[in-house]
């Protein structure tokens, strides 16, 4: 299990996460919710050690292989879809993750040519592809078509197999059956179910 001891974090004096404490499972869904601006993603890049805590540990990450769904796509403007998709992994992985997400036919287009939804389908297929044994999705759903949101649904389930997914989603409409819901307000975890 992963655990948060104490988590704080302030930008520029105004704290944005206040001792947030937690214990996460090693394998399933963690839903994480709160309004904009309450934390969501800091707190992701806290545990995908991207950003430092001020104060506060995590226990339990360090063994572990994090993959993780920024909330902007993050692609190399220069690099091909499956060269973006392989960075982290091996084209063979790469090439069949873009299939699953319907991208098969765009192997050899760069960022621009892409619409917005297939952007984010490459930058999933990037995190598939790196694989591991904790997935961030920071929004993961965002300009998909309903086709690609229940791909989407089926493969994070199918993660949370063997491997603990963490999701930021606002609202319910699209969300794959979580096993435990995380509200940030105020800095603190408001409701642990
Ligand atoms: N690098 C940074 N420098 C200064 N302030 C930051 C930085 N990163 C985040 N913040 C601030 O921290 C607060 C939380 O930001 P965060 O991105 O974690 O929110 P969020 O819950 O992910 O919001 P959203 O739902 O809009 O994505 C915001 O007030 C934001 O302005
Ligand atoms: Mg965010």
């Amino acid at each position: 299990m992963i655990e948060l001891r104490g988590i704080s974090k302030a930008f520029n004096k105004q704290p944005v996460l206040q001792a947030v404490s937690v214990v996460l499972p090693d394998v399933g869904i963690v839903a994480l919710h709160g309004g904009s601006g309450s934390g969501k993603t800091t707190l992701l890049r806290i545990l995908a050690e991207l950003e430092n805590a001020d104060c506060g540990e995590i226990a339990g990450i360090g063994s572990k292989r994090v993959s993780y769904v920024f909330q902007e796509d993050r692609l190399l403007p220069h690099a091909t879809t499956l060269e973006n998709a392989a960075i982290a992994s091996d084209n063979a992985c790469a090439r069949q993750w873009l299939e699953r997400f319907g991208l098969g036919d765009s192997f050899d287009k760069k960022p621009m040519v892409l619409s917005g939804g297939m952007r984010r389908r490459v930058a999933i297929a990037r995190a598939f592809a790196f694989g591991g044994n904790v997935l961030l999705l920071d929004e993961p759903f965002t300009g998909l078509d309903a086709g690609n949101v229940a791909v989407l649904k089926k493969e994070i389930t199918r993660f949370a197999q063997t491997g603990l997914v963490i999701l930021v989603h606002h609202g319910e409409d699209v969300l794959p059956a979580y096993d435990m819901r995380l509200t940030l307000e105020n800095g603190q975890l408001q409701s642990v179910i």
